[in-house]
C-alpha cells in the first residue's frame, strides 16, 4: 500500500458503506489468450474499476478446482488454478488493487469442497466409519442392499443430493451428500477437523493481505440432526429463500461457526471483513448472520428479488434498515450477481423465473430489451443512493443483459445437464464482458476466445464505446459513483419524502433528494437541480421507469 491511504483503505470501517464490484475472474479480462479470464488480466483492467469509482472488488473463486461448477468446486483452497495464474499473480493483483484504494474480498466456499480436494480423495479409499469418511456425510443407504439413498433431499441443481461410492473392494457402497452437484461433497461442520481446515484457509489468505471473505452458502454448513426428509414447495427457488425449517438450510448450527471466525479475522484488525452469501427470509431472520460478533454484511437477496414497484421498494427497504439496524449492522442491497438473471433483462419480466432457472432459446418469456435497460439503470441509480453498502457485478456498469440464445453445446452451468435442460441454469450472466468495441473478443481476450460466445451486437456494450459519451450507463454509472462519494450517500440516512403519485418514490438522504419514477407514465418533476438521471430529463418532466438525484435548488 502507498503510504498515503486512499479511499476504502482509509478506513477500518470502510464495508458500511463501500461499493463493491463482484468480478467474475473467468469472464473478466483473459491476459494468457486461452478465452478464459485470469488474474494478470484483472490486474490490467483494475484502473478501470478504480476510475468507475468503486471502493472495493469481490473475487469469485480463483482456487485449484476441475471446474466442475466454474471453481466453486475447490480442490485446493490455498492455491490458485492455473487457468488463473498463480499465486504470485495474485500478490500482484491485491498490491495493485491496494495502491489504487481498492479493498479486495475473496470467496470462501466452505459448504463442500471438489471430489478433487486430498481429503475426498482420502475418504474414498477409507472404509466407512473411518475418520476419513467423518469429514464428509457418508451415509449408508436404505433398502435391503442399501440401494436406496439415505433419504430424499434433492440437489440444488437438480437429481437427487446423494451419489453412491464403490467401496475399495469393488462393491457398491455408502452415499455422500451433495446439496449441490455431485462433483461438490458437503463437508460435516461438527467435524473439528474441518473447523480447523477453514481456520487455517482463513489465515493464508489473511496473511496474504486480503480485506475479507464473501461466504458461499452461508447459510448451509449446517444440517439439521438425523438429516430428516424434506420436500420443497413446488414453486420454490432453489437457494431456500423463505422456506421454513429446511433441514440443511438456515439451521442454528451455522452462527457458532461465523463467531469463531469473527475472532479469526479480528486477530488481523478491525477492517477484515465477511460477507454471507445466505438465501434466508424474512429479512429479520437474516439479520442473525450480522450480529455483532458475527459477520459483518450479509447479501440483501430480498432486495434484489424485488420487482420494480414502488409500494414493494420501500417496504424492502424499511424491512431491510430495520432488521439490520436492529443489530448495528449496515444493510447492503444488490441487484445482479452470477447465480441470477442480469437486471437489465429481469427487471422486464413479470414474474421473473426462480433462482438458477435461466433463460433459453426456448424460454416462453420473451424480455423487451429497452424496457429492461431503462429500468436497470433507473433500479441502479434507487440502489446506489441508499444508505448501506451496494454490491455491482460485472458488466452491469455496461448495461449487459442476459445472454439467452446461448446454443446447448456452449452451456456450462452442472444444473442444465442434471436437469436435462430444463433449467437453462445460469451460462447467460457469465458470459465474458466486453472492453473495446473493435477489438478480438471485444478486448476480453488478445486471441479473440471465449470460454462462453459473446453474442452478436455485443461491441455495442464495450466500455471504450460508452467512455466519455453522455448519457451511457457507463457515465451513469460513473457519475452516480461520483455523487455518492461526494454526497457521502452510503453512510447517510433515509427519510421518505411525501409523493403525489402512488408509482413514485421519493426520499432524502443528507442534502441530496432522490425520485424514482416506476410507473410507466412521465409525472412532474420535483424541484430541484439535476445531479444524477437514469434517463432522459427534460425541465418539465420525470418519464415512466426513471430516478433522478437532486440538490436543493
Ligand atoms: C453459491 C454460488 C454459486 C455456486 C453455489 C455452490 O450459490 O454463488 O455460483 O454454484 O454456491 O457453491
Amino acid at each position: 500500500m502507498n503510504t498515503t491511504t486512499r479511499g476504502a483503505m482509509a478506513r477500518d470501517d470502510w464495508w458500511r458503506s463501500a461499493v463493491i464490484y463482484q468480478i467474475y475472474p473467468r469472464s473478466f479480462a483473459d491476459a494468457s489468450g486461452d478465452g478464459v479470464g485470469d488474474l494478470p488480466g484483472i490486474t490490467r483492467r483494475l484502473p478501470a474499476l478504480a476510475e468507475l469509482g468503486v471502493d472495493a472488488v469481490w473475487l469469485s473463486p480463483f482456487f485449484t478446482s476441475p471446474q466442475a461448477d466454474a471453481g466453486y468446486d475447490v480442490a485446493d483452497y490455498c492455491d490458485v488454478d492455473p487457468l488463473f495464474g498463480t499465486l504470485a499473480d495474485f500478490d500482484a493483483m491485491l498490491a495493485n488493487a491496494h495502491d489504487l484504494g481498492m479493498r479486495v474480498i475473496v470467496d470462501l466456499v466452505p459448504n463442500h469442497s471438489s471430489i478433487a480436494h486430498a481429503w475426498f480423495r482420502a475418504a474414498l479409499a477409507a472404509p466407512p466409519g473411518s475418520t476419513q469418511r467423518a469429514r464428509y456425510i457418508f451415509r449408508d443407504g436404505l433398502g435391503e442392499n442399501g440401494e436406496l439413498p439415505p433419504n430424499n433431499w434433492e440437489s440444488v441443481f437438480g437429481g437427487r443430493a446423494w451419489t453412491r461410492v464403490t467401496e475399495a473392494d469393488g462393491t457398491p457402497g455408502q452415499w455422500y451428500l451433495h446439496i449441490f452437484d455431485s462433483s461438490q461433497p458437503d463437508f460435516d461442520w461438527t467435524n473439528n477437523e474441518v473447523q480447523e481446515l477453514f481456520r487455517g484457509v482463513l489465515r493464508f489468505w489473511l496473511d496474504r493481505g486480503v480485506d475479507g471473505f464473501r461466504v458461499d452458502v452461508a447459510h448451509g454448513l449446517a444440517k439439521a440432526a438425523g438429516l430428516p426428509d424434506y420436500t420443497p414447495p413446488e414453486d420454490s427457488g432453489s437457494m431456500g429463500g423463505d422456506e421454513a425449517d429446511v433441514p440443511y438450510w438456515a439451521q442454528e448450527g451455522v452462527h457458532p461457526i461465523y463467531r469463531d471466525w469473527h475472532e479469526v479475522l479480528a486477530a488481523y484488525g478491525p477492517d477484515r471483513i465477511l460477507a454471507g452469501e445466505a438465501w434466508v427470509e424474512p429479512l429479520t431472520k437474516l439479520a442473525k448472520w450480522v450480529r455483532p460478533d458475527e459477520m459483518h454484511q450479509t447479501f440483501n437477496f430480498s432486495y434484489l428479488e424485488t420487482p420494480w414497484a414502488a409500494d414493494r421498494l420501500r417496504s424492502v427497504v424499511d424491512e431491510s434498515l430495520a432488521a439490520f439496524g436492529s443489530v448495528g449492522a449496515p444493510s447492503t442491497w444488490v441487484l445482479s450477481n452470477h447465480d441470477v438473471i442480469r437486471h437489465a433483462t429481469r427487471l422486464a419480466l413479470t414474474p421473473p423465473p426462480p433462482q438458477g432457472q435461466g433463460l433459453g432459446p426456448a424460454s416462453t418469456l420473451h424480455p423487451d430489451a429497452v424496457l429492461g435497460l431503462r429500468r436497470a439503470r433507473a433500479a441502479t441509480s434507487f440502489m446506489l443512493a441508499l444508505p448501506g453498502s451496494s454490491y455491482l457485478y460485472q458488466g452491469e456498469e455496461l448495461g449487459l443483459p442476459e445472454v439467452i440464445d446461448l446454443p446447448d453445446s456452449a452451456r456450462q452451468d452442472p444444473s442444465f445437464f442434471r436437469t436435462a435442460g430444463k433449467m437453462y441454469g445460469r451460462d447467460g450472466c457469465r458470459v465474458p464482458i466486453p472492453w473495446e468495441a473493435s477489438a478480438p473478443a471485444t478486448g476480453f481476450s488478445p486471441t479473440g476466445s471465449s470460454w462462453l460466445p459473446q453474442p452478436d451486437g455485443w461491441a455495442d456494450y464495450a466500455r471504450d464505446a460508452q467512455a466519455g459519451v453522455p448519457g451511457s450507463t457507463l457515465e451513469l454509472y460513473r457519475s452516480a459513483l461520483t455523487a455518492r462519494r461526494e454526497h457521502a450517500l452510503g453512510d447517510g440516512e433515509l427519510s421518505w419524502l411525501p409523493s403525489s403519485d402512488e408509482a413514485v418514490l421519493a426520499f432524502r438522504n443528507g442534502e441530496v433528494t432522490v425520485v424514482a419514477n416506476t410507473g410507466s407514465a412521465p409525472v412532474p418533476m420535483p424541484v430541484g437541480r439535476v445531479i444524477v438521471a437514469s434517463g432522459p430529463v427534460s425541465e418539465g418532466e420525470l418519464p415512466a421507469d426513471t430516478t433522478v438525484w437532486l440538490l436543493d435548488a
